[in-house]
């Protein structure tokens, strides 16, 4: 897609961080633009930018893992705009962090509910729609990096993630023929509100096995703060989908980081290559891995041992009443 002027964008997630500026950088460049998300008083802080921008964007209260609701949705954004969108964005997530084996159903209930289930329902609600207004169109998600790394502090991301990327490519092989281009957006750190979900999870969702707490979401505030700005991701995504990549990697070495990061998976497959595996997540991390890493997160990451996960806010700590999360346990 090329031309956006005058085309219809549906954007889930819309009202904030990422969302949001895809929302922003969409309607500058001349769409209408629904933005669904599950916060009313997101809706509501943004829906006050784009009035005194007399900008033509619409909102609309959606839970994305509610089905019926969401149908309703796309029935809404055909009766406001008359048609079915030709750019469908499902930015929509939530994250935690925790160590794996500590990780209950509701903590998997919940991050898939959202991150997967909630890509699914994008995917099975508008894509016969937009097949049958035989218009083409795109359709895009924002991954994560999350989805070409394995982490034992932030498995059900991680998983929900990757599970999306295989989803997106899927859908990319298959919905060429119709003109429905496919892209997976796969940044790091972004500056969002992100970090405010794991104290945000549905009443039915809230046995975790994590220790979140107040200093889990300041920490993590913290770590958001130096994230990509919202709008200057939506750039690099607006431009991934004028040139058609199905892989949009928000930084200037963006090919090469992924291919770093994933040649680990032929040394997996060999007693060498485990060995190098450990020797390398043993040892320190190269200068050109060091420089894309501070690339990638958007602040200088000094030589030495990571510490993120290794904080007193409870971030990636297991509830304490687990008993079978027990450090000594490790061999
Ligand atoms: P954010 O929290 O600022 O924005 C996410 C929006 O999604 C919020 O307005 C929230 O209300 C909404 N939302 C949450 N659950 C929903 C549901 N069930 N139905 C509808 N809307 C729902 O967070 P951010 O960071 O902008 O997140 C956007 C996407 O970017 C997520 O998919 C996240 O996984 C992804 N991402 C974020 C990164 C980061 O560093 N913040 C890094 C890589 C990817």
């Amino acid at each position: 897609m090329k031309d956006f002027s005058g085309k219809i964008a549906f954007i889930t997630g819309g009202a904030s961080g990422a969302g949001l500026g895809q929302a922003q950088v969409f309607s500058e460049a001349g769409m209408k633009v629904v933005i669904a998300d599950i916060r009313q008083d997101h809706l509501d802080e943004a829906m006050e930018y784009f009035k005194e921008k007399n900008a033509d964007v619409h909102a609309i209260k959606l839970d994305v893992t509610d089905r019926d609701a969401y149908a309703a949705a796309a029935d809404e954004v055909e009766r406001i705009y008359g048609a079915t969108p030709d750019l469908l964005v499902l930015t929509a997530g939530v994250n935690v962090f925790g160590p794996a084996e500590a990780s209950t159903y509701d903590d998997y209930d919940w991050v898939f509910g959202v991150c997967f289930w909630g890509v699914v329902n994008g995917l099975v609600t508008f894509v016969p729609r937009m097949i049958k207004a035989g218009k083409g169109g795109h359709i895009t998600s924002t991954v994560s990096w999350g989805a070409f790394t394995a982490a034992a502090m932030v498995a059900p991301y991680s998983a929900a993630k990757a599970a999306v990327l295989n989803l997106l490519e899927s859908y990319h092989l298959a919905l060429k023929p119709y003109g429905i281009e496919v892209s997976a957006l796969c940044p790091a750190n972004i500056k969002s509100r992100i970090y405010e979900t794991a104290l945000n999870r549905p009443e039915h969702l809230q046995d975790t096995g994590y220790n979140v707490n107040e200093k889990t979401q300041e920490f993590l505030a913290t770590i958001h703060a130096h994230g990509m700005e919202p709008r200057v991701l939506a750039e690099w995504l607006k431009k991934g989908i004028e040139n058609e990549h199905f892989l949009i990697i928000p930084y200037p070495s963006g090919p090469r980081m992924v291919e770093i990061e994933l040649e680990r998976f032929p040394k997996y497959a060999s007693a060498e290559g485990m060995k190098q595996l450990d020797e390398i997540r043993s040892g320190p991390p190269s200068e050109e891995q060091l420089k894309m890493m501070s690339e990638r997160e958007g602040y200088e990451i000094k030589p030495g041992p990571r510490t993120i996960f290794n904080t007193d806010s409870g971030f990636a700590k297991a509830r304490q009443d687990l008993d079978w999360v027990d450090q000594s346990k490790k061999v």
